[in-house]
């Protein structure tokens, strides 16, 4: 693929075929580059051929009054194309991932997403969830010179304005105020035949992987990187037991093949025999939380609770050799933060990156001081974490699990299994083009 000249460029793919003349266009978002020809709307499933941004495309839209069951809040419309400011770039989507988060958006809670967006100032109420992409450089902003026209990429999920004092600074942006979740805080994800994207979101799409995997690997496994290697220092070493709720989901898939890529030793906790199979085919040893209940809030019987917890902790202890876990790997939340912190090692640590059980969590405050334990929020990645991950993947050392591959039809469904946990297993990839 090869870029000439200022005004007419010229766009060739691989094959060698020379495609029609490239305009720069000014648009009200800034200077445009996209393909002159005629193209207003695409058929519903067919990737898009190079040419001008189609005027209108399909999308699994999300508005206010339909929030609620995500079945319902889902529905596909046909919407005007975004197009690419100065430094954006315009996906168009072969695979999307399904992630949590649009579960919230389609709820509406515990934060209303889209009005939201419109107190800063959105025109949009509406909102195209889908914060894990796999696709192809349709459009890009007349800044954007770290991808071409027709590379193949994926997005992470981490949006942030480059002009930010934070980041200005110097600070991480992965950190920094304007941070926002792609595709859940911000609108055009993944879940439509294009996705809009800050350009330093855009990374070249690993070749060890399929599409399918391409598209669900980043946001779980870069979170999952974060958590494991960042909170320095406890990170992940070498014979150090890890626990892992959640084992055969998103992140827990991704965090137990980190944590055996390190010489750790992943526990993991899923709730029946199937998904027992999963984990311990990822290398994990396995809890079945079915077979040891977790207890409620410490609150409601403060005897009874330790009992029932100690039972838990004893089959940790059994699997690790009587090592009690230096990290452990949260995510459920208000259900499982008491027995996480009850179950970690002296001067170990609770890293936690969600509440899907709830937020407001309780926990043993005695025993967190007396034992030093630290608990450690942890939101995504940055750009470190990032590489870690694809070095990781390019030496076959972590693959995405992939449970399910599902059609654009399906994504309010299947966002539909994934809020009552009957989703499948590992990572769900959806197909929006081919
Ligand atoms: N902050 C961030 O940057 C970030 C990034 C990625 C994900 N997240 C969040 O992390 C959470 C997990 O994401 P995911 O993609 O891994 O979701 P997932 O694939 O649905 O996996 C979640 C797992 O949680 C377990 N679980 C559900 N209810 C539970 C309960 N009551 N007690 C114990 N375990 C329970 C389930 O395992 P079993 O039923 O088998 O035990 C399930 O496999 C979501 O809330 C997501 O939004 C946050």
């Amino acid at each position: 693929m090869t870029w000439r000249a200022q005004n007419y460029d010229c766009y060739t793919i691989q094959d060698g075929r020379t495609l029609k003349p490239i305009v720069f266009l000014a648009s009200g978002r800034g200077n445009l580059i996209r393909m002159e020809s005629e193209q207003k709307s695409l058929e519903p499933g067919v990737l898009p051929d190079p040419g001008p941004i189609p005027e209108k495309m399909y999308a699994q839209v999300i508005r206010r009054d339909r929030y609620g069951e995500p079945e319902t809040a889902f529905q596909i419309e046909l919407v005007d194309t975004p197009h690419p400011g100065p430094d954006e770039v315009l996906v168009a989507v072969k695979r999307a991932g399904l992630n949590y988060n649009n579960v919230w958006a389609a709820l509406g809670y515990p934060v209303d997403i889209i009005s939201m967006r419109m107190r800063q100032g959105a025109a949009e109420d509406f909102h195209i969830g889908g914060s894990d992409a796999a696709g192809i450089v349709f459009a890009k902003g007349a800044n954007v010179k770290t991808c071409e026209l027709g590379d193949e990429v994926v997005v992470s999920p981490a949006s942030w304005d480059s002009a930010d004092p934070y980041i200005q600074n110097g600070g991480d942006p992965s950190m920094a105020p304007s941070l926002k979740a792609w595709g859940y805080e911000t609108n055009w994800g993944s879940f439509a035949q294009f996705c809009l994207a800050k350009a330093w979101q855009v990374y070249p799409r690993p070749q060890a992987l399929s599409w399918e995997e391409s598209s669900v690997y980043l946001l779980c496994g870069a979170t999952a990187v974060r958590m494991l290697l960042h909170w320095t220092p406890n990170v992940v070493s070498e014979g150090s037991p890890v626990l892992i709720w959640g084992g055969s989901g998103g992140v827990g898939s991704m965090a137990i093949q980190i944590v055996r890529a390190y010489g750790g030793i992943p526990v993991a906790v899923v709730n029946s025999e199937d998904k027992r199979y999963v984990v311990e085919s990822l290398g994990a040893k396995c809890i079945n939380r079915s077979e040891f209940p977790v207890p409620g809030l410490p609150s409601e019987n403060a005897e009874h609770w330790k009992d029932e917890a100690q039972a838990f902790r004893d089959e940790v202890l059994r699997l690790t050799g009587g090592l009690l876990p230096e990290i452990v790997v949260e995510h459920p939340g208000q259900n499982t933060i008491p027995l996480s912190e009850f179950c970690c090692a002296a001067g170990g640590m609770v890293v936690i990156c969600a509440g899907t059980t709830g937020y407001m969590a309780q926990l043993n405050g005695l025993e967190t001081c007396r034992r030093s334990v630290r608990l450690q929020g942890s939101h995504f990645a940055g750009q470190r974490d990032i590489e870690t991950l694809h070095a990781l993947i390019s030496e076959r050392k972590l693959a995405p699990y992939i449970g399910a591959v599902h059609s654009f039809e399906d994504i309010g469904r299947i966002h539909g299994l994934m809020r009552r946990n009957e989703h499948p297993v590992g990572n769900t990839a959806f197909i929006i083009a081919d």
